[in-house]
């Protein structure tokens, strides 16, 4: 473990964590990206899109089914609870890219699930929201209040964040003094552009990631290892 990121952490008082699928790995949720990852076998644009759920409902939901499946069987892992450990010793706020849930399983509280949640569903024409073990186990689930279409709700590609998400991290990164970077291959741009923000801003960066990722040439330091070992570790 580096000791310069023990003491900058022990150091800071507030704390910006920027998570993508690489944290849930070592619950058994495969990466995007990875060997094995989600998308292997399915063209992402064919099932994570507004045109894709208007071509072809019925098989959008079968897949995000099948997803939750993984995700609800899935247990938060030592990478999260490190996260909600952080909470208790600093004012933290994490962003995470994850739809699992697993971050709020393992307790962290100020948190910010930028692309949405795998358990909710939302109606396309009121944008009423529901836990989706409420709405029937098959078929295109029908909104309570207008009985129009619901659909996932996840931000999918070629969509814009929600209005306030992305805010919230750009607003605490202004004033962070450490930015933790977990397991995100920062393809997405948006989320690693919200660490680099805090960076810019002069909070010290530190990404843990086992492989190099679009982030790593702008961190201060990275600590080159699985989070679930190395979390627990720094925090
Ligand atoms: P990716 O699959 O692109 O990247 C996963 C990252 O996790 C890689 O950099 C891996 O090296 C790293 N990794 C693997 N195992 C790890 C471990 N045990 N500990 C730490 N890191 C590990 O996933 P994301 O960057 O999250 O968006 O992908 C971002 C977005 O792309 C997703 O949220 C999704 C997708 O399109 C939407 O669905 C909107």
């Amino acid at each position: 473990m580096s000791q310069e990121a023990t003491r900058a952490l022990a150091e800071a008082r507030r704390v910006l964590v920027v998570t993508g699928a690489g944290i849930s790995a070592e619950s058994g949720i495969p990466t995007f990206r990875g060997a094995g990852g989600l998308w292997e076998g399915h063209a992402a644009q064919d099932l994570a899109t507004p045109e894709a759920f208007a071509r072809d409902p019925d098989l959008v939901w079968r897949w995000y089914r099948w997803r939750r499946g993984i995700c609800n069987a899935a247990e938060p892992n030592a990478g999260h609870r490190a996260i909600t450990a952080l909470e208790a010793s600093h004012d933290a706020l994490t962003l995470t890219q994850n739809v699992d849930g697993l971050h709020a399983r393992a307790g962290t509280r100020r948190l910010v699930e930028l692309h949405g949640n795998i358990d909710t569903a939302r109606c396309t024409d009121c944008a009423t929201l529901r836990p989706i073990g409420e709405l029937g186990g098959a078929g295109v689930p029908e909104c309570p209040l207008c009985c129009e279409p619901m659909r996932p709700h996840i931000l999918w590609f070629g969509e814009t964040y929600w209005d306030g998400t992305l805010d919230r991290g750009i607003g605490f990164a202004r004033d962070a003094d450490v930015c933790l970077v977990v397991g995100t291959s920062g393809q997405v741009t948006a989320p690693a552009q919200v660490a680099l923000h805090a960076k810019r801003c002069g909070a010290l960066l530190i990404e843990v990631n086992p492989a190099a990722s679009e982030v790593t040439p702008f961190a201060d330091i990275w600590l080159r290892g699985p989070a679930g070992q190395v979390l627990p570790d720094l925090v």
